[in-house]
């Protein structure tokens, strides 16, 4: 499953499209004034892998800018399905027979692996229930985003809801995949990564009955490298959140930078919530730093009390959806401070002392 952008691909001139391209063994097909005009399928004999099925997911933005690589993948996955190849070089076909003898539909339902939302709609809601903290499964993210995203484009450029296809190639993801070409942003800056990648990491857990490796193809220096997502966020974590250089930058920019520091928090329990691929130290570190460290919570709360309180709510939900364990000490010292913190933004503390 492969997650794609409309940016990342503007600026890398098709980079992940061509990537999923690539796995499937196909090409773009050009018409004689050289412009787009759909895809074509390599022979095998050219492949050094069989046709891989891939499942796209594309943002809302995507599908607004580039309707015609929309329709180019939508092609290409079709023209794999309809191949007159061997089952063992060609997944894409294989499934997809597999899935019309069962559902008793045609090759072009059957051979539907670009899904987006709605017209009109952006993003899975994923990141909505996260900020809320209001769910109380971790199936209910997987359900609300394949709801959002299932809606399949054709090779004829049309777009249709199709949750029952979208639930048989769910049902057989191997692993989830996204690239990350910014070193502006990382997959715990924004809540965008997990509401994409994590979201659909989560439906297809949920189809499966299995958690799936989750994979980030980092792509802002060099020739790249692939890390597991545990691996991008602890490196994240480190870099960003939990080094001093990052948050005193951050921190100098007063209401704002605490807000970031808490969103960072929050993006990273949105990746425990939908992968459970996030290692607990991180809520160990980010307690030990910006919360037991009196100063440290002091400063965050005279910045930006809300965002401060946020904080604490934050990590004592990540405990009691167990994404981390801390010791009966720490626990106390950060409800504590929580009810500190809460007081302080009621004023009570202020009309004591007044
Ligand atoms: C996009 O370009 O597709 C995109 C950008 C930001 C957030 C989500 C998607
Ligand atoms: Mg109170």
């Amino acid at each position: 499953a492969l997650v794609l952008w409309g940016t990342d691909n503007l600026k890398s001139e098709g980079g992940p499209i061509a990537q999923a391209l690539a796995l499937l063994g196909a090409a773009p097909r050009f018409d004689s004034f050289g412009r787009l005009c759909g895809a074509c399928l390599l022979p095998t004999e050219q492949l050094s892998h069989p046709r891989i099925d891939v499942m796209l997911t594309l943002s809302g933005i995507f599908r607004d800018l580039l309707p015609l690589q929309t329709r180019m993948l939508a092609e290409a996955a079709y023209l794999a399905a309809a191949a007159d190849e061997p089952a063992h070089i060609n997944f894409v076909r294989k499934h997809a027979l597999a899935h019309m003898a069962k559902k008793n539909c045609d090759l072009e339902t059957a051979s539907l692996r670009v899904f987006s939302n709605a017209d009109g709609t952006y993003g899975s809601n994923v990141n909505y229930l996260i900020d809320s903290g209001r769910w109380d499964d971790e199936d209910e993210l997987g359900d609300v985003f394949a709801k959002r995203k299932c809606f399949a484009h054709g090779r004829n450029g049309q777009a249709a809801a199709q949750a029952d296809i979208m639930a048989s190639v769910l049902a057989g993801v191997d692993l989830a995949y996204q690239n990350l070409e910014s070193v502006e942003l990382g997959v715990t800056t924004v809540d965008h990564y997990f509401d994409s990648l994590g979201g659909i990491s989560r439906a297809a857990e949920k189809q499966k009955g299995e958690a799936i490796p989750v994979y980030i193809g980092d792509h802002t220096r060099g020739t790249g490298v692939v890390r597991t997502l545990a691996d991008q966020v602890a490196l994240e974590s480190r870099t960003r959140v939990l080094n001093p250089k990052w948050y005193e930058g951050m921190l100098k920019h007063g209401h704002e930078g605490v807000r970031h520091i808490e969103c960072h928090l929050t993006n990273t329990v949105g990746w425990s919530a939908t992968t459970g691929q996030v290692a607990p130290w991180v809520y160990q570190q980010f307690t030990q730093t910006f919360v037991l460290d009196e100063t440290m919570r002091d400063r965050l709360a005279a910045l930006n009390p809300k965002a401060a309180v946020k904080v604490v709510n934050r990590l004592l939900e990540a405990e009691r959806r167990s994404f981390w364990r801390p010791d009966a000490e720490t626990l106390d010292a950060l409800k504590r401070a929580g009810e500190e913190l809460e007081d302080r933004l009621e004023g009570i503390g202020a009309e004591v002392a007044a």
